[in-house]
């Protein structure tokens, strides 16, 4: 990562607040009752009282998405208080402190906080839900694409170098989730960093070596394939798919082994178009296609959560397989009617070039079925079909195993990255079959989220496989009040405490 948001966390007991001001500015998330969100013991206490009267003298409405900076001279609290804005008490949850805390980090870049104390909103005995959210709001609000800009312009966006969290817990547990909370964190940046970087920058090859060389350092084994050692795979759909590009495709696969046996493998698979033209059905609409850099966002998430296995330390083994390419349109690029093999086996009508997601998912996932996994998961910025059922903050959940989807439901509530099952219906499966090969690429005109995920299902077969269509939440198209524009980082929190949750 070019420009790494770091933050010292510590921690500092509730009871302390009352002598000595942990630091000289202090974040609390306050609900529209008027009063603040505390958790024990400071909840029902007098500095709740305290700080419920410089709301009200303050105006302060506390909608979700307000802050508002204000000065104190209440004994037993520091002379600033930074209020966050949570909106209804009865419908707090992670995401909304995440938010406002973000949104609040932001406004408190540029070096002129350098330390502050930030009051726990939620969580009472979890002392993770406690801390996690102010964690990822300050993390992934601090964050900035810095690549192309200048010192100056990086200066000015300094994030806030220490956070003292006021919460009762024992130190070192804390110290310990902070440390997973900030290692995922990292992870998203990662992934927003990397999801940023502009199609002639990360093309497959230099994507795939950039891959390579984070992977070292953090633990992970990393192969990278080149054409030769793909079509020794049969994944005949990711070579067409890159055929039309100048710049080769590519296959990362990497490997993270826990230091106590385990019988568990999960494989993690991610797409990694590194730039969408459509190809000969080339996307007619310009608005479509000046975010397609994005369309690399479900591969790094993948990346990004394999890199931070050995500081998150899942107890499973975890394998990311990341199939690459561009897809481009030149006069080598594949045409609408082209038919080829499959690693799966079936072979592939091509009817819309556009529709090249599913065609290099289903190589890699039919590899990661050979692998015999406990389980799959991929994630793709898939099919606009999703983002019009959705909405632009929801990714779309697919899956073949009732237990499984549970797990990944509860990971993306404990992330607080939305995600909402769809059906893998199969009265539409008939629109996949096609006249000259086993399988079409698309079906009829609506629906296109469920075709895309019933042809992947067949590379699957019944291996427990969830399937996440975030067209939607990898990207951000204007900035809000808590983020930048562009790439969100989607799916790294989520996956990460998926494979925590795993025994
Ligand atoms: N990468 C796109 C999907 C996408 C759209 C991602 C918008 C992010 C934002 C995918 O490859 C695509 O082009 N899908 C087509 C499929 C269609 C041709 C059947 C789509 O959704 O229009
Ligand atoms: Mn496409
Ligand atoms: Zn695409």
């Amino acid at each position: 990562m070019i420009n790494p948001v770091e933050i010292a966390w510590e921690f500092s007991s509730p009871a302390t607040l009352e002598d000595e001001a942990p630091a000289p500015v202090l974040l609390v998330g306050i609900c529209d009752d008027g009063k603040p969100a505390l958790i024990a013991p400071l909840e029902g206490s007098e500095t709740e009282t305290k700080i419920a009267a410089l709301v009200q003298a303050a105006g302060f409405e506390a909608k979700r998405g307000q802050v508002q900076i204000v000065t104190s001279n209440a004994d037993g609290l520091p002379g600033t208080l930074v209020l966050v804005g949570l909106g209804k008490r009865d419908r707090l949850d992670r995401l909304a402190v995440e938010r406002g805390f973000a949104q609040a980090a932001r406004k408190l870049r540029g070096g002129e906080f350098p330390a502050v104390a930030a009051l726990p909103a939620l969580g009472g005995e979890d002392l993770a839900e406690a801390i996690g959210p102010i964690i990822d709001g300050f993390v992934l609000g601090g964050y900035q694409c810095a690549t192309y800009l200048p010192e100056s312009r990086i200066k000015e966006a300094k994030p806030v170098e220490k956070v003292v969290i006021i919460v009762q817990g024992e130190i070192d547990e804390l110290q310990r989730l902070a440390g997973i909370a900030q290692a995922l964190a990292d992870g998203a940046n990662l992934a927003r960093d990397l999801t940023n970087a502009p199609g002639a920058d990360l093309t497959p090859p230099t994507f795939a070596e950039e891959v390579a060389k984070l992977a070292g350092p953090a633990g992970v084994q990393a192969e990278v394939w080149k054409v030769k050692r793909i079509a020794a795979h049969d994944m005949h759909l990711l070579l067409a798919v890159g055929q039309g590009s100048a710049e080769e495709p590519r296959v990362v696969k990497l490997s993270y082994k826990p230091e106590q046996r385990t019988s568990k493998t999960v494989v993690l698979v991610g797409k990694g178009i590194t730039f969408d033209t459509g190809g000969i059905d080339l996307k007619r609409n310009p608005e479509s296609i000046v975010g397609m850099k994005g369309d690399k966002g479900g591969a790094a998430a993948v990346i990004a959560t394999l890199l931070a296995c050995t500081k998150i330390k899942p107890a499973c083994k975890v394998i990311g397989i990341i199939p690459m390419a561009e897809n481009s349109i030149s006069n080598k690029a594949i045409k609408p009617g082209d038919v080829f093999p499959s690693a799966s086996g079936k072979s592939v009508e091509v009817a819309d070039t556009d529709a090249e997601g599913r065609l290099i998912l289903a190589d890699a996932l039919a590899y990661a079925r050979s692998l015999e996994p406990d389980c799959i998961i991929d994630l793709a910025t898939l099919t606009g079909s999703c983002m019009v059922g959705l909405g632009p903050q929801v990714a779309g959940l697919f899956c073949n195993d009732d237990g499984l989807a549970e797990s990944v439901l509860m990971a993306s509530d404990i992330a607080g990255e939305r995600l909402w099952p769809l059906p893998l219906e199969i009265l539409y499966r008939p629109e996949l079959e096609s006249e000259v090969a086993d399988l079409r690429n698309i079906g009829e005109r609506y629906g296109d989220a469920i075709h895309a995920a019933l042809f992947l299902h067949e590379a699957v077969g019944d291996t427990p496989w969830a399937h996440l269509d975030i067209a939607g939440p990898a990207w951000l198209d204007s900035a809000s009040a808590s983020y930048p524009e562009g790439a969100t980082g989607y799916g790294v929190r989520l996956l990460g405490n998926f494979l925590l949750g795993i025994e």
